[in-house]
């Protein structure tokens, strides 16, 4: 039998922590101010987007809603986020991803001022987490590791398994591990033996967007299991990468899908927003 880790109830204490955080930084005049940009008319997107300005109203951010039609072309998308680098009041630019064919979402990220960068997506803010150095920390990795640190485990010395090498989630993910001094491994769709790399695991970590995947006989017992999958399964229901009713008896922490990461990952932008604008104070 494992323990569940409660990502709602965690994100809901770090949601209070920081509404406090903020009323403090509005009693000395700033307020933590975020614009979420979504182009087009994708339906997840827009579910993402209402729940990103829900906690901001809860929180005490200040929030912009910019939506723009599908057809928008790139130089337009461009055009806004230039202006938002400019104006002081906005501390963080959110541009939900995927975007329509015709603008390249690297160039969107690029134009975004690394300083703003709330998504930590920009080369300049992956850079630096790669050196150890950083004003934020991709939402998602973050948020794992929060649960990691808030649920009392020890990762010093352990045995991490990444399964998944996104640039959003496994591959940062990795690289904070590593900076937690976790024995790190990235597996991915071509790795041979996988079953033989995830057994190894006393933390397991799973970002592979594929229902189900990771089953009983994958996990080690006693394992820290984390996952970051949100798929529907054969009946439509929601489920992660892991089979958590095979795995969840051999676990020693196991989190649930829905309410283990995904609860997280939306504080853990409000987080960011929250430092963008301590930051931006300091340098004036
Ligand atoms: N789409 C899915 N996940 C994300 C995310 O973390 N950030 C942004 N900007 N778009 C996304």
């Amino acid at each position: 039998m494992a323990a569940i880790i409660d990502g709602k109830a965690i994100s809901e204490q770090i949601r209070q922590e920081l509404a406090a955080e903020v009323a403090a930084m509005k009693q000395k005049g700033v307020t933590p101010g975020l614009a979420v940009v979504l182009v087009g008319e994708d339906p997840a997107s827009q579910v993402y987007v209402r729940n990103k300005l829900r906690a901001c109203q809860q929180i005490g951010i200040y929030w912009e809603d910019h939506r723009l039609p599908a057809e928008t072309t790139e130089e337009a998308l461009l055009d806004l986020i230039r202006e938002l680098n400019r104006r002081e009041e906005i501390h963080g630019i959110l541009v939900q991803l995927p975007l329509p064919g015709q603008i390249r979402e690297q160039a969107v990220i690029e134009a975004i001022a690394p300083e703003k960068d709330v998504d930590a997506f920009h080369a300049q803010n992956v850079g630096q987490i790669v050196q150890g150095q950083y004003r934020f920390l991709p939402c998602t990795p973050a948020g794992v590791l929060e649960l990691i640190r808030r649920s009392g485990i020890s990762v010093e010395g352990k045995d991490c398994v990444v399964v998944g090498r996104s640039n959003i989630v496994g591959k940062p993910m990795a690289m904070l591990m590593l900076h937690e001094n976790a024995t790190v491994t990235i597996c991915h769709s071509r790795t041979r033996e996988l079953p033989a790399v995830t057994r190894r695991a006393d933390i397991l970590i799973v970002a592979i967007g594929r229902a189900k995947f990771i089953t009983g006989d994958m996990v080690k017992e006693g394992a820290v299991v984390i996952d970051v999958g949100m798929n529907r399964d054969e009946n439509g229901k929601l489920c992660g990468d892991v089979d958590f009713a095979a795995v969840e008896p051999k676990a020693g922490h196991i989190t649930p899908v829905p309410g283990g990461v995904g609860p997280m990952t939306i504080t853990m932008l409000m987080k960011n927003t929250v430092t963008a604008a301590r930051l931006a104070g300091r340098k004036k």
